[in-house]
């Protein structure tokens, strides 16, 4: 997740698990109740984490639902229990990592364990040691330590036989004290760079406990609706989605993510030229965004009439270059060469100064000349792309600046959310994605989220921009795709469907 970015997301959902289990036909599924929710800021790169760490008000596993302030879905979770007899424990479940974690009762110096209901070992009569010690980074700054070990895990009324938990002894995070959540379920593939990583499903699957290979995931981004979403094991609940999924294959790729491929993005009735060729997206059901690559979110952001910011580099680039990136479009350049070409990237890091005298003279130049080369590379990338989606569409040069320079004002805010006039709602185009090859609609009410602040009607945007550097240029699918896009994750023949959500 980009590092840079500095948005900030204005609050958080809190959720709180309800522990419903609820057998349908051979299905187990795991209800996930919403309780609370608070307002709650962070910054851009943490909101990702945030979604997993937000600050929530306590409330007991279990307890009927808790109203707070209903603001915005973005935490869903649901209760586990691990050992003989059971621990319970609440849980977000994350097809983005691949290692179910829970805190120790072993971890007796980290206040964040202090604050959450820890797995006592010697306390259950199906433990088994491996003793393996492991750590990860969780989010953006959460450092997990501990050891790997094995037990029972109860889930939606399945019985998981010796599943390996990662055992956290020590939970480095400031954030993660008051996380309401006690640990996390993967849902990924195996991450193949982590021979550790052992998954749930993958367990399920092996004690024959699934009737399907699958998996599936409902998200109710209905504020005022009890039930949260649900997660069924084995299957999918036709309560929650209308007519057939549509299927794609999963990429096979290292990191053990779930990456589709998705085709052309509309703004309305009009392609936008984006991912014509195909884009990367990740479903991510840790996340609460629908993200992609800033470059789109500029276009979306200008169409619905968001309030963004003003990029001088932007400006800079489009009046000094974009006639000549015009040109060198027009004349066939390599639209990856054409910044490079004009000098406003370069290739490789070399290009930097070296006549400086001293090591930290030339350190500091550095810091300084890398943020603002970055920078015009960046506007003058963006410029491309948005040029070459003009001409695309047969504008003339005339029109193609006119619109890339009010794209310029359309930049997303640096400490900000995607703020829109809510008057202007109805207005507002569809947004379209394409996922083997039928299209999957966003309406404004859909993709706009209204709220009440100090009793002034606030929207938002759910599309942000993340510019993830790998997979580069992806989308990333998370809660919000989820609540309008039923998604069943089929591990067994390796895809990925999605159907319309009710
Ligand atoms: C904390 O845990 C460590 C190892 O698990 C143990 O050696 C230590 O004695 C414990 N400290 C306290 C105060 O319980
Ligand atoms: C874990 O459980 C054992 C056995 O019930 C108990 O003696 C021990 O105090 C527990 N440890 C903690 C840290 O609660
Ligand atoms: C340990 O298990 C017993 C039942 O076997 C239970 O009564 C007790 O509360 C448990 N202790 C902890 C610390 O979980
Ligand atoms: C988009 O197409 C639909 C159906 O063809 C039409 O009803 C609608 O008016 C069009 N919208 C715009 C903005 O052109
Ligand atoms: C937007 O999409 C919805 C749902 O697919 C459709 O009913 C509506 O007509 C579309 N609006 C426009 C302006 O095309």
């Amino acid at each position: 997740m980009g590092v840079n970015n500095l948005f900030q997301i204005l609050c958080f959902w809190a959720i709180i698990s309800c522990f419903l289990p609820l057998t349908i036909s051979g299905l187990v599924r795991i209800s996930l109740k919403r309780a609370h929710l608070q307002h709650h800021q962070t910054s851009f790169n943490e909101i990702r984490f945030s979604r997993k760490l937000g600050t929530f008000e306590v409330a007991n596993v279990g307890d009927s639902i808790i109203y707070l302030k209903n603001y915005m879905n973005t935490q869903f979770y649901g209760e586990i229990g691990i050992g003989t007899p059971p621990q319970k424990f609440a849980v977000i479940f994350d097809t983005a990592i691949s290692y179910l974690w829970v805190p120790s009762s072993k971890c007796n110096s980290s206040v964040a364990c202090d604050f959450h209901h820890r797995y006592n070992s010697s306390n259950s009569s199906t433990f088994t040691k491996i003793g393996t010690p492991y750590d990860i980074i969780y989010g953006t700054e959460a450092k997990l330590i501990g050891i790997l070990n094995q037990d029972n895990v109860e889930i939606g009324g399945l019985l998981v036989k010796n599943q390996i938990l990662f055992e956290v002894t020590s939970e480095d995070s400031l954030t993660l004290v008051h996380a309401k959540f006690d640990g996390v379920v993967g849902l990924a593939f195996p991450d193949k760079s982590d021979g550790n990583a052992n998954l749930i499903w993958h367990t399920m699957a092996e004690q024959g406990l699934l009737e399907k290979k699958i998996f599936s995931i409902w998200f109710n981004m209905d504020p005022e609706a009890e039930l949260g979403g649900e997660i069924v094991f084995g299957g999918v609940d036709p309560n929650h989605f209308k007519g057939k999924h549509t299927y794609v294959p999963v990429i096979q790729n290292q990191d053990g993510i779930w990456q589709i491929e998705i085709g052309e993005f509309f703004i309305g009735n009009h392609s936008s030229g984006y991912c014509q060729e195909g884009c990367p997206a990740v479903l991510d059901s840790g996340s609460p965004l629908l993200s992609g690559p800033s470059t789109v979110i500029i276009e979306i952001n200008h169409a619905i009439g968001a309030k963004g910011v003003k990029s001088m580099e932007c400006k800079e680039v489009v009046s000094q270059y974009g006639k000549i990136i015009y040109d060198l479009l027009k004349s066939g350049v390599n639209p990856d060469k054409v910044c490079s070409q004009i000098s406003l990237c370069f290739i490789g890091s070399q290009h930097l100064r070296n006549d400086l005298k001293t090591g930290q003279e030339r350190q500091n130049r550095k810091e300084l000349t890398s943020v603002t080369d970055d920078l015009l590379c960046s506007a003058c990338q963006k410029t491309v792309t948005w040029t070459q989606n003009q001409m695309k569409q047969e504008k003339t040069i005339k029109e193609i600046l006119k619109y890339v320079r009010k794209l310029c004002h359309s930049f997303p805010a640096p400490a900000g959310d995607v703020v829109v006039p809510c008057d202007r709602i109805k207005r507002m185009p569809n947004l379209t994605l394409t996922i083997g090859n039928n299209p999957f609609t966003f309406t404004p009410q859909q993709y706009i989220r209204t709220t009440e602040e100090h009793d002034k009607k606030i929207c938002r945007s759910q599309f942000y921009a993340v510019d993830l550097p790998s997979p580069a240029g992806s989308w990333i699918f998370g809660n919000v795709f989820m609540g309008v896009y039923h998604s069943v994750f089929d591990f067994g023949n390796q895809r990925v469907g999605f159907a319309e959500a009710v």
